[in-house]
């Protein structure tokens, strides 16, 4: 095959998606949309020249920054279509043969473009480009065929014949350099002062040049140029991920209602749950439940851990054999190590909880090393907050912490150290202490049949009752 170079048209203005960002760098299953055509041709080791117009300082640095460093970029300053596009690469041309294809396609596969570069070659065409039997066409180019060769039509330009009856354009075309060198500066432009790249196609035919087309599977040239596109290609990109995980073990109880990202990684024997997401570098091992309406970003879930239901898990770690949630948040880079117990309404922030721990009901663990064997009681909540700083707290092995304990950073509780139930800690307690830092009980004998008899006159509240016992208490 001689040599390739790619071209990807990424300079629209995105005006049909209604947004300030351009589509290009919105994201489907977390990947901006304008990589995925990149990615297939990086995979098949084509050179890539990216075509920037709008908003083009981003989405070279969003593409610079996900690591594509051999794809070069074009600069088209007025966004005058896909064919004006096409001519400001030309100072770059250095291939024989141009993969020219639209920036907007994000579900594109390199076996696709394995496929239609093989055919090109084999049909020895000037012009080769895909297309797809749609449904329903929309607003895609038609491809109009005549005993010369063919032609692509605009959906607005077409007959309703034309519109009903043919394949669509797909905005993917393989193209001979001596074509193009040749007839490139012969394309018009249109009344709207677009030049359309599809018009090379007639200029081929009308030169008695030799044009091929390749019919692919439309739902892999899906172009986006709406949100309700873009909703259509993540829901088919989303499946197409699921599906891969139940090809590797991976049970999903319903599977239409879980989102997960490209990135992520699922070990085998793993079931998730209905309406579970799981997004960005997610990797969740083997053996894992992870209950339903879950939500796991950034975060790494070691194998036979078990996620119970409405748990938030982002950026943090939880190691082999934890429990946590239901209803559990864990947070900014906190480590739950091996064996330890998260329970409901638990928020975990930037804590690391140590091997066989537990926190099990309604409590605060923020900025806290807590060690080994330790139990939180429910209620307990570290203050590392004075109003100004953040303080952290530190919490041996082996300790036990009462139920309803606030713990005043900047403080630490040695190994094996108590604190007693409803404790307001501000000091350091030492291994092995106890502390109780609560009000003295009151109990009064046989006390409460008077309390109840006062508080049945009618005329009397409570405090007003409570008020004249203890006066008359005291005399
Ligand atoms: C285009 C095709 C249509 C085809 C469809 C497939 C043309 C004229 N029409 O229509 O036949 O069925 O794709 O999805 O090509 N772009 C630039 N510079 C510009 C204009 C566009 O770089 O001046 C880029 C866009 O960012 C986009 C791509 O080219 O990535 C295609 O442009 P778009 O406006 O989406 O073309 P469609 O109307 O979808
Ligand atoms: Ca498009």
């Amino acid at each position: 095959m001689s040599s390739i170079q790619a071209i990807i048209l990424a300079a629209g203005r995105s005006r049909r998606f209604n947004t300030a960002t351009s589509k290009l760098r919105s994201t489907l299953c977390g990947q901006e949309m304008v990589l995925y055509p990149l990615q297939a041709c990086e995979q098949l080791a084509i050179p890539q020249v990216c075509v920037i117009g709008h908003q083009r300082e981003e989405i070279k640095q969003l593409i610079q920054d996900r690591g594509f460093r051999s794809a070069t970029f074009v600069e088209q300053l007025s966004q005058k279509g896909t064919g004006h596009a096409l001519v400001c690469t030309q100072p770059v041309w250095c291939g024989e043969t141009l993969l020219v294809m639209n920036g907007d396609m994000p579900l594109i596969t390199k076996t696709l473009l394995q496929e239609l570069i093989a055919h090109h070659a084999k049909q020895q065409a000037a012009v080769t480009f895909a297309t797809a039997l749609a449904p329903d066409g929309g607003a895609y180019g038609r491809v109009v065929t005549s005993p010369h060769g063919y032609a692509i039509i605009e959906a607005r330009d077409c007959t309703e014949q034309q519109l009903r009856e043919s394949h669509i354009n797909a905005g993917i075309y393989l193209f001979q350099r001596s074509f193009l060198d040749a007839h490139l500066h012969q394309l018009a432009p249109h009344d709207s002062g677009e030049y359309y790249i599809t018009d090379l196609i007639a200029l081929a035919t009308n030169n008695n040049l030799r044009v091929s087309t390749y019919c692919v599977p439309f739902d892999l040239v899906r172009g986006v140029n709406t949100l309700e596109e873009h909703a259509q290609a993540e829901s088919i990109k989303r499946k197409q991920i699921i599906s891969y995980w139940m090809n590797h073990g991976v049970q999903f109880m319903l599977p239409e209602t879980v989102h997960v990202d490209g990135s992520v990684s699922i070990g085998a024997e793993t079931s998730i749950g209905a309406g579970v997401i799981i997004t960005n570098d997610s990797h969740i091992g083997a053996g894992c439940t992870i209950e339903s309406y879950s939500i796991i970003q950034d975060s790494t879930i070691h194998d036979h851990v078990t996620v119970k239901s409405h748990s938030v898990i982002s950026e943090s770690e939880i190691h082999q054999q934890a429990v946590v949630g239901p209803y559990a948040h864990i947070r900014n880079k906190s480590t739950i190590n091996a064996h330890a117990v998260v329970g409901n309404f638990v928020e975990v922030n930037k804590t690391t909880l140590g091997q066989h721990s537990k926190a099990k009901h309604l409590t605060y663990l923020g900025m806290a090393t807590i060690g080994t064997h330790t139990n939180i009681g429910a209620g307990t909540i570290t203050c590392n907050y004075d109003g100004f700083a953040k303080h952290d707290t530190v919490i041996q092995d082996n300790v036990f912490i009462g139920s309803n304990s606030a713990l005043i950073a900047p403080v630490t509780i040695g190994n094996e150290a108590m604190v007693a139930a409803g404790s307001i800690i501000t000091e350091n307690v030492p291994s092995q202490g106890f502390a109780i830092a609560r009000e003295r009980q009151v109990t009064k004998l046989n006390y409460a049949p008077k309390l109840r008899e006062k508080l049945q006159k009618p005329t009397q509240s409570f405090t007003a009752a409570h008020k004249a016992d203890e006066s008359s208490d005291n005399a």
